[in-house]
């Protein structure tokens, strides 16, 4: 059982407004805080070289941390500076050629599908997208059947940007082992909220933010890489320099062994060990109290919004994440959010953009995301609830 009072004590911000906006950028617990500024101020004393040579170890512990809460090794995570960086760096690395398929689900983030839709000029390559099911879900029966000799790579969002929805990303994972392709899973909403294992999902490729569920510092983020897949073809990465490549003769390179071969050399180490701190912190309180806490307040949350006037709940699936969305027939989200933020209370519009494909498939307006993590109070969203019922006119 997690403790919520402690849990608020130790996150500074947490009384400073009503936060709801955790899947954007959620606030940083006092331990997160103290790993980054602790180093900073040992860069301002002793400066940002020397401070890197003095303790190699606790930089190396970063890779453990973010390895422990997936269930990887430390050599199959790179540490980057955004879910897109860590992504990208994958994805542009892969070669594609005419007529190759690259298999996505409905809900994709317009960041990553917009890479594909790039990939597909350059160089003749096709997007296809997994019919989804009837809960909204993206469907492995579905992609089982579309499964031939021309997929090069399924690359679908576990939670997506735009609600609650989960999408069946071990059920994908089992079919993308079964046929040997490659696997590359946005988990960037789910980690810090829901308890992570690349071995039971089965992916080959992972990516997160740090600074949503996890907590931790913006600026991070972090990709992990199966070990299997860190040889052959698809290994190359979008970038390389002379941290992830060696340069070993006149007209030759070679790749650093580990996924690190991912992350070129200018890095941020303060911003890193705050992660760390993160990933620390999360595992302490254990994945699965979190889990229960996030989802018994978005239940909750759900439950309420269902009952007003105008309001429609526009969370998809048959399992639901923290991520609680919603339209009112006929006052903008935007200017929900805004009277909101005019009350102290933070909540974000999601563009139609946001994910695209799924908002033409159900020609959905934008929408108010409400993101509660486990320490928010359930005092905070009865008063979230009652500016909610002013705005709509809900008595
Ligand atoms: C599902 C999903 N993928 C990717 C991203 C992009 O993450 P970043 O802003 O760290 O690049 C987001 C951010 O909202 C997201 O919700």
């Amino acid at each position: 059982m997690l403790d919520v009072t402690k849990a608020r004590a130790e996150t500074p911000a947490a009384e400073s407004g009503i936060y709801l906006n955790n899947a954007s950028c959620s606030l940083m617990p006092q331990q997160v805080i103290d790993a980054v500024q602790d180093y900073f101020a040992l860069e301002a004393k002793i400066g940002g070289y020397p401070a890197l040579m003095q303790d190699t170890a606790t930089f190396d512990a970063v890779y453990d941390s973010v390895a422990a809460l997936i269930n990887a090794k430390p050599n199959e995570i790179a540490l980057m500076g955004s879910h897109t960086l860590a992504w990208q760096s994958l994805f542009q690395g892969f070669r594609f050629e005419e007529g190759d398929r690259i298999l996505t689900s409905r809900s994709e983030y317009g960041a990553n599908y917009v890479a594909f839709l790039q990939m597909q000029k350059r160089t003749g390559c096709v997007i296809d997208v997994i019919p989804s099911g009837n809960s909204g879900a993206t469907d492995p029966v579905a992609l089982e059947k579309m499964i031939d000799g021309s997929v090069k790579l399924i690359a679908i969002n576990w939670i997506p940007t735009n609600g609650g929805l989960m999408n069946p990303a071990a059920e994908i994972g089992r079919v993308a082992r079964e046929q040997g392709i490659p696997y590359l899973l946005d988990a960037c909403q789910a980690v810090g909220q829901v308890s992570v294992d690349v071995k039971e999902l089965g992916c080959d490729y992972l990516s997160s933010a740090g600074r949503k569920w996890l907590r931790g510092p913006k600026g991070t983020g972090f990709l992990y890489v199966r070990e299997e897949r860190l040889s052959g073809s698809g290994a190359e990465p979008g970038i390389i320099d002379d941290f992830n490549a060696l340069w070993t003769k006149p007209d030759a390179y070679e790749l650093v062994s580990s996924a690190r071969r991912y992350e070129t050399h200018e890095q941020e180490p303060a911003l890193r060990l705050g992660l760390g701190a993160a990933a620390d912190y999360a595992r302490v309180l254990g994945l699965e109290n979190i889990r229960e806490r996030v989802r018994h307040l978005a239940e909750g949350l759900r439950a309420e919004l269902t009952g007003f006037p105008g309001i429609t709940v526009q969370d998809l699936g048959t399992e639901n994440a923290g991520l609680v969305t919603f339209s009112h027939d006929t006052i903008p989200a935007q200017d929900i959010t805004a009277v909101l933020q005019r009350e102290d209370v933070c909540v974000k519009t999601i563009p139609r953009a946001g994910s695209f494909l799924d908002t033409l498939a159900r020609d959905i307006p934008e929408l108010v995301r409400v993101s509660a993590h486990y320490y928010n109070s359930e005092d905070e969203l009865e008063s979230f609830l009652r500016v909610l019922r002013g705005i709509v006119g809900a008595g």
